[in-house]
C-alpha cells in the first residue's frame, strides 16, 4: 500500500479474498468498525462465525494503541445476514498515509458489503451533551487536509451519512441526537480555540477518525451509518483536563448500552 505504484483497490480485493478463506464466508453484507467504547458490539450482533487477528489479512498493519484490538469478526445476525465487524483501526495520526487509513473500509467493499457503519469514541462541542452518550453523525467537516480518492476522482458527499440509516436508527432510540463530526488530525486533542472554530464551522463532534473512511466509504457505493460516543467534552467545553484515561474510562461505562444499541440497529437493518 505504500508503494504509489501499486493500486490500492487491488489490495483490498486480495484482503477480501484471505477474509472469505480465513472465515469461510465468501459475502458480507454489512461492514461496522468498531471505536472505542463500542467493542463489546460483535456479542451481541449475533452468532460468531470466525475470528482472526487482522494481521493475518493483506495489507492490514498492527494495532498502534491499546484499547484498539486488532480483530476482524465475521458474525450471522439472527435474520441471517453476514457482518464483518472491524475491530482494527489504522488512524491517520499514525502517519502510514491515508491508504491504511481506509484499507478496511475498501475491503469491506470487496467483501461485498454494501452498508458501512463507522463508529468512534470522540469529544463533544454541545454542552447540553454527557460522557457516555452516543450520537448520530449527520454529515462531517475533514480537517486533515487530505483525502483517500487519488487523481482526478470527483465524488459527491451529498447525504454521505445516510439520512435513511438515520430514521432507522431513530427507530430503534427515538432519543438519539446528532451532529457534524471534525475529523482533526491528532494525536493530540484540539486547544479550546480550535474547538471554538469548530463550533463556529458548524461542527459539533471532534475527533480523529471517520471522515476519511466515510469518503472512501462513499467511492466505494457503500451506505453509511456514523455514531459517535462522546467520551467527554471538547476542550474548553469541559473545565478539567482531556485525557486518554478518562475517554477509555467513558468507553468501558458506556459499553453495554451503546453495544445493544447497535446490535439492534444492525438487526433492523
Ligand atoms: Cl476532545 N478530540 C478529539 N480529536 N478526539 C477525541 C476527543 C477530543 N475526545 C475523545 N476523542
Amino acid at each position: 500500500l505504500d508503494d504509489p505504484a501499486v493500486d490500492p483497490f487491488e489490495v483490498a480485493q486480495a484482503a477480501a479474498h484471505d477474509i472469505a478463506r480465513l472465515s469461510g464466508v465468501a459475502h458480507h453484507d454489512i461492514a461496522v468498525t468498531l471505536g472505542s467504547g463500542w467493542g463489546r458490539a460483535a456479542e451481541l450482533i449475533g452468532e460468531e462465525t470466525a475470528s482472526f487477528p487482522a494481521t493475518e489479512v493483506t495489507g492490514f498493519s498492527k494495532p498502534a494503541l491499546e484499547g484498539h484490538v486488532g480483530t476482524l469478526r465475521s458474525v450471522r445476525t439472527p435474520s441471517g445476514k453476514n457482518v464483518l465487524v472491524i475491530g482494527a483501526r489504522t488512524h491517520y495520526y499514525e502517519g502510514h498515509g491515508v491508504r491504511r487509513v481506509v484499507h478496511s473500509v475498501r475491503t469491506a467493499a470487496a467483501t461485498g458489503a454494501t452498508t458501512m457503519i463507522l463508529t468512534n469514541g470522540a469529544g463533544g462541542i454541545r454542552e447540553t451533551w454527557k460522557p457516555g452518550q452516543p450520537v448520530l453523525i449527520s454529515d462531517h467537516i475533514n480537517l486533515t487536509a487530505d483525502s483517500p480518492l487519488e487523481g482526478a476522482t470527483f465524488v459527491d458527499l451529498t447525504d454521505l451519512y445516510s439520512s435513511r440509516l438515520r430514521e432507522i436508527a431513530r427507530g430503534i432510540d427515538p432519543s438519539l441526537d446528532e451532529g457534524v463530526y471534525c475529523q482533526f488530525r491528532g494525536p493530540h486533542y484540539e486547544t479550546p480555540a480550535e474547538v471554538q472554530m469548530a463550533k463556529t464551522i458548524g461542527g459539533h463532534i471532534v475527533g480523529m477518525s471517520t471522515a476519511l473512511e466515510a469518503i472512501a466509504a462513499r467511492q466505494a457505493g457503500m451506505e453509511i451509518l456514523g455514531f459517535s460516543l462522546i467520551t467527554n467534552l471538547a476542550a474548553g467545553i469541559q473545565q478539567t483536563p482531556l485525557s486518554h484515561a478518562e475517554v477509555l474510562e467513558a468507553g468501558r461505562d458506556a459499553e453495554p448500552v451503546i453495544s445493544a444499541l447497535l446490535a439492534r440497529v444492525i438487526g433492523a437493518l
